[in-house]
């Protein structure tokens, strides 16, 4: 008698310890229909938005990527003209372009880097590490003399890119991540349209020269430059239109975000012909897409495997190209 009382407050007292778990369990699931999914934190429209560097761990590993956080939201504090550790950049930071650090919606986030590298780039016609695709970002956009894939920095930048990944699943792609792709217009993008806009909306944070504004001390840029000497470079992902369209789009006037646009989608494309056709230094893009076949519709250089010039591939209209590309 006594022993199966003490069975049955034995089970009592299992059941009430296991309730807590399953209302756990339970919130836990309706987070997400998928479980895989579950600790990848979403946005009110289920996009993907990054952790926060109040969320990097505080241990030895958690060191690391919180440097490699510092360095994407303040490059040329370390690697600008006037920087600490080397004096290798244009003085842009990767957060110009890779908002709040590479977190935000449709803000050219970091949130399928982990999840899809290494990754076969027809840009390079090889398959492309996570180093690689730094130092890629730093050459091309930040126009970085030999920067070391071996470096602490670019060392740090890759643990905090994984870090900020770490539950996506292998292979998949996460809504939001990236650059959004606008929908084309039947027209050829028009830069002289898109002066006007950029007088109206961009100028007073970009400069009328497009130049920027560095802070009172000359470390780093308030507002970053769009064009001239200390912009990203011609074989920058941002000089093809639709990237840099779909940017602007989701994210400017700063700080907009997708969920409430000012910019209509025409006159994105207008901003951004008016943009890439100002001056901006070269770079050498001669082994670029190997194969011709597989460069971009909005790829700017030749030699192309279709019949349209150069022009008609960096403005549009895009006629050959299927809508939803
Ligand atoms: C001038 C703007 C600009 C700056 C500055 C910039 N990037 Fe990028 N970055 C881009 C664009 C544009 C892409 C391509 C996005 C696309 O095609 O969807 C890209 C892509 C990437 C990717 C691959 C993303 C993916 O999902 O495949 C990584 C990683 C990256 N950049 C890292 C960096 C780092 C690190 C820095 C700073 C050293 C940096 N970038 C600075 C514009 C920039
Ligand atoms: C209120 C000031 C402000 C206005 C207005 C503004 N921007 Fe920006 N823009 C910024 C800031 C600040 C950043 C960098 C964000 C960061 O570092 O977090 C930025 C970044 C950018 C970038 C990426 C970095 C680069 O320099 O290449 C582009 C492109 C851009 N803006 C285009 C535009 C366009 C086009 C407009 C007009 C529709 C516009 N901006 C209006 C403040 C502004």
């Amino acid at each position: 008698m006594a022993a199966e009382q003490t069975a049955t407050l034995g089970m009592l007292q299992c059941r009430i310890s296991l309730l807590p778990i399953s209302i756990t369990l339970l919130s836990f699931l309706s987070c997400s229909s998928s479980s895989t999914e579950n600790r990848i934190q979403l946005d009110k429209s289920d996009c993907w938005t990054g952790a926060g560097e109040w969320q990097i761990p505080v241990d030895t590993g958690g060191f690391q990527i919180r440097y490699g956080h510092e360095l994407v939201v303040h490059t040329a504090k370390y690697l600008g003209p006037r920087g600490s550790v080397a004096r290798i950049t244009n003085g842009m930071n990767c957060q110009n372009c890779h908002l709040d650090a590479g977190t935000k919606p449709w803000g050219n986030n970091y949130g399928s880097v982990a999840s899809t590298y290494p990754l076969f780039r027809n840009r390079s016609g090889s398959i492309e590490s996570i180093d690689k695709r730094i130092t890629d970002c730093f050459q091309r956009s930040l126009h970085a003399r030999a920067i070391d894939s071996n470096s602490q920095e670019v060392k740090a930048i890759k643990a905090y890119i994984l870090w900020l990944g770490k539950e996506v699943p292998k292979g998949k792609k996460v809504k939001g991540s990236g650059i959004m792709d606008l929908p084309m217009m039947d027209r050829a993008a028009d830069p002289e349209k898109g002066k006007a806009i950029y007088l109206t909306q961009c100028a007073r944070c970009h400069g009328k020269n497009g130049a920027g504004q560095k802070d009172s001390i000359g470390f780093e840029y308030i507002y970053p430059p769009l064009w001239g000497p200390d912009s990203y470079t011609t074989g920058a992902g941002m000089y093809r239109l639709s990237r840099l369209a779909g940017f602007i789009k989701n994210n400017m006037p700063h700080p907009i975000d997708y969920h409430k646009t000012l910019i209509s989608n025409s006159e994105a494309w207008d901003l951004a012909a008016y943009i890439n056709s100002q001056p901006r230094p070269g770079y050498d893009i001669s082994s670029d897409w190997p194969n011709k076949k597989s460069k971009p519709f909005d790829y700017p250089f030749g030699p192309y495997a279709d019949s349209f010039n150069e022009r008609q591939h960096k403005f549009g209209p895009w006629t050959w190209v299927d809508k939803k590309y």
